[in-house]
């Protein structure tokens, strides 16, 4: 069996399967195509599809996309996480915008010297939006070939040196997205469908009975735990009091309610701004009085409860307190580790894009039983 043959085999399988999806629309918006591959990073299909499709409506165009704040970007983004693709997709539109008279680049190389563009997303639009042949390796195609070709631990390199001798001579792009399908439909991770697979006859991994052994999957690190300390501090108007997260960390520029590492037990005495895990009153007043410098007498707090997250690195688990405030609050005095605090009335609270934990933390705040004061 020749390669060509397996892309031809691939090509006809992806006429009659390929999935219909909104970035694949004829004719192929090289702007859509960029937008739809960022987003897939990290993120399955059905999750990305109602925000493709908000996104496209509210910014059309690069130029749109360019003329944006970056406040209403990371807003449209909120719940996708890894904000970091959104502030890079609207640093690249500006300056695609300003500096390439509104194209994107057409080869790889061009594409990769914008911020984000690595290079399977530069693969990915040179081949889809612009038929270069350059190949793409993501997870599924990875799996794919590793099957095919009997690899149990390629490396990164081998890989792409197949998938770029894999590609027919026309219709890169095509076959790009076929191995894509392929991988997330066909042969998926722990079930892969063999029977209505198009490749299986040229397939290694089927003719040695596993293919759901390849590649096989390093040992699993243990991802470390880390805790955190919340407070919803809720003023006599209603208001809570929100930090914007400096921009260029992790979840640069989103919002959040004040939080605070905690410190394993013990340590609190040594710093005073990490409650430790048996939380006393004072503690949330110091952990306030740390970040914002509002003197609060948090001796009525309320454990609103705990909200997990996973992150690709580390684990967090935050411990969420309302503190209420019988005045309307003042102004901060300090604002330490955030960019900006705010008291935000309700309706901003929606408007602001919140980390996707703070968005469920607002959410169980709004959803507890009302105490007399509301
Ligand atoms: N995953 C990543 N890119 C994709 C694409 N263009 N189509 C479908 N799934 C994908």
């Amino acid at each position: 069996m020749t390669r060509s043959a397996l892309a031809s085999r691939l090509l006809r399988w992806f006429e009659r399967h390929k999935r219909d999806l909104p970035w694949r629309r004829e004719p192929r918006d090289p702007y859509h195509v960029w937008l739809s591959e960022v987003m897939l990073q990290q993120t399955q299909v059905a999750t990305v599809i109602p925000y493709f499709e908000r996104w496209t409506q509210r910014f059309p165009t690069l130029e749109t996309l360019a003329a944006a704040p970056l406040d209403e970007v990371l807003k449209l983004w909120e719940g996708l996480g890894y904000y970091a693709r959104a502030r890079n997709l609207h640093a690249a539109a500006r300056i695609i915008v300003h500096e390439r008279r509104g194209q994107l680049p057409r080869t790889v190389e061009g594409l990769m010297a914008l911020p984000g563009v690595g290079r399977y997303t530069a693969g990915a639009i040179a081949s889809l939006a612009f038929g270069a042949r350059a190949p793409v390796l993501d997870g599924n195609v990875r799996r794919v070939l590793s099957r095919i070709f009997g690899l149990a631990r390629p490396t990164e390199a081998e890989l792409w040196t197949l998938a770029e001798s894999l590609l027919p001579r026309r219709r890169a792009g095509a076959f790009n997205e076929a191995l894509m399908d392929l991988g997330a439909t066909i042969c998926t991770p722990r079930a892969p469908r063999c029977s209505a697979c198009p490749l299986r006859a040229l397939c290694k991994a089927y003719a040695g009975g596993h293919p759901e052994a390849y590649p096989s999957k390093p040992a699993k690190q243990q991802t470390p735990h880390r805790e955190a300390t919340t407070v919803v501090l809720v003023d006599g108007a209603g208001r809570a009091l929100l930090g914007q997260r400096p921009r260029h960390g992790l979840l640069g520029g989103l919002w959040e309610f004040i939080s605070a590492p905690r410190a394993p037990a013990g340590a609190a005495a040594r710093h005073r701004s990490c409650p430790p895990t048996d939380l006393h009153p004072s503690d949330l007043t110091d952990l306030i009085a740390h970040k914002t410098g509002l003197r609060v007498k948090a001796t009525q707090a309320e454990q609103l409860g705990i909200v997990k997250h996973a992150f690709t690195h580390f684990k967090l688990t935050r411990r969420v307190w309302l503190v209420r405030l019988p005045m309307p609050g003042r102004t901060p005095p300090r604002t330490n580790g955030y960019d900006r605090l705010i008291w935000a009335t309700p309706a901003e609270v929606e408007r602001l894009a919140l980390t996707r934990s703070d968005r469920r933390i607002w959410e169980m705040y709004r959803a507890r039983r009302p105490t007399l004061f509301d």
